[in-house]
Order: C-alpha cells, then structure tokens, then sequence
C-alpha cells in the first residue's frame, strides 16, 4: 500500500480493536506529534516557502485531528496521558541517518521529508486495517476514520512532493531514495515480536 513494503501483522487489527483505548491515546499523541514534526521542519527551513505553506497547512490539519481524538478521549472518559513508548518512528529516523550522505544538507532535509511520508504511509495503512473492526466495539467512529485514512494518504503525497522540491537538481534521486528508506521501515515492521495496541506498534 502507497510505497509500504511489508503488511502489518494479520494479528494487529484484532487486538486494537479490544484494546481501542490504548490505540486512542497513542493516537493522539502520534498527531500532535505529527502536528509538532511538521512545525519543527517549517522552523528549521523558514525561506523554503513552499515548504512553510504546505507543513503548516498540514500541521493544522493534525492539530484538527489531534483536538477530535482529545474529544473522543473525552467522551469515553479518558485522558491524554503521558505518551506510550513509541520506538518506531525513533527507529526509522535512526536507520535513515544511518544511511549514507548525511553530510549534505539538501539530503538530511530529504530523508526527513520522507520519513514524514513513510509514517503517513504506515498510519494510513492502520487507520484502513482498522476500520473493518470498528463496526463491532465503536461504530460512531467509522466515519472519522475514514476520513482520517484518506487525510494521511494525502499526507503522505505531500510528503513526497516536498522531498522532491527539497531535492532540486537530484529531485530524480528521490524515489530510489524512498524505495530504499521503504526497506529499512518493512524491517522495523518485520522484527516487530508481537504487535501492540499502538498506532504504528
Ligand atoms: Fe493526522
Ligand atoms: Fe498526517
């Protein structure tokens, strides 16, 4: 799905589905996250701006997102909490600053952008496994996740398309570089023991 090479565990979708209130904290914490991520890119590249108006616009998108999981928090009596361990996205930027030619600037900013789109890839793949099992335990959420897969997809796309700006002359460098950061994330994927009730767990 999108550029993901390993499928998430058939195990995954049932076991959110029991434990749909850890899966919503996590949840929330992953878009504000997101949110945060995207502000922090625009902060640390304030005269690319195509790049300013696309991450704050997406940022304001997971900041929307982030204020309707607090509300459905809310609504099943839960509270935000502090985060649940999430080694994930930790991995995947390690294994991308593993990678060779960190030493130039225009690349570092790259791989971040793909690893921002990598994670949208990997959501939208859960929110999708999720949402057959959400007829049975939270039916009035259906909707929202919908529309929460389709969101992350776009998201993903624009992930990329920055990448590509961001890249410039070696724009064409840019899809064998996410084939190739593809593979490390289906090995953090793969080595995972047992799936957990996480978004990307
Ligand atoms: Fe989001
Ligand atoms: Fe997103």
């Amino acid at each position: 799905m999108l550029c993901l090479k390993a499928e998430t565990a058939g195990t995954w979708a049932g076991l959110a589905a029991q434990e749909l209130d850890r899966v919503l904290i996590d949840h929330a914490h992953c878009e504000m996250k997101a949110a945060s991520n995207a502000l922090s890119l625009v902060a640390r590249h304030p005269d690319e701006m195509d790049l300013v108006r696309a991450l704050s616009e997406l940022a304001a998108e997971e900041l929307d997102h982030f204020r309707r999981v607090v509300t459905v928090l809310e609504a099943r009596g839960l509270t935000l909490g502090t985060p649940p361990v999430d080694t994930y996205a930790a991995l995947l930027r390690n294994a991308a600053a593993s990678l060779p030619s960190r030493h130039r600037t225009r690349l570092v900013l790259v791989d971040r952008l793909l690893v921002g789109a990598l994670i949208e890839a990997r959501s939208c793949e859960r929110f999708k496994l999720l949402l057959p099992e959400l007829p049975k335990v939270a039916p009035e959420l259906v909707p929202f996740y919908e529309e929460l897969f389709a969101c992350e997809a776009k998201h993903f796309r624009t992930y990329v398309d920055l990448a590509k700006l961001a890249a410039r002359e070696d724009a064409n460098l840019v899809d064998g570089r996410l084939d190739t950061l593809a593979t490390l994330e289906a090995q953090i994927i793969r080595d995972r023991a047992l799936p957990s009730p996480t978004v990307h767990g």
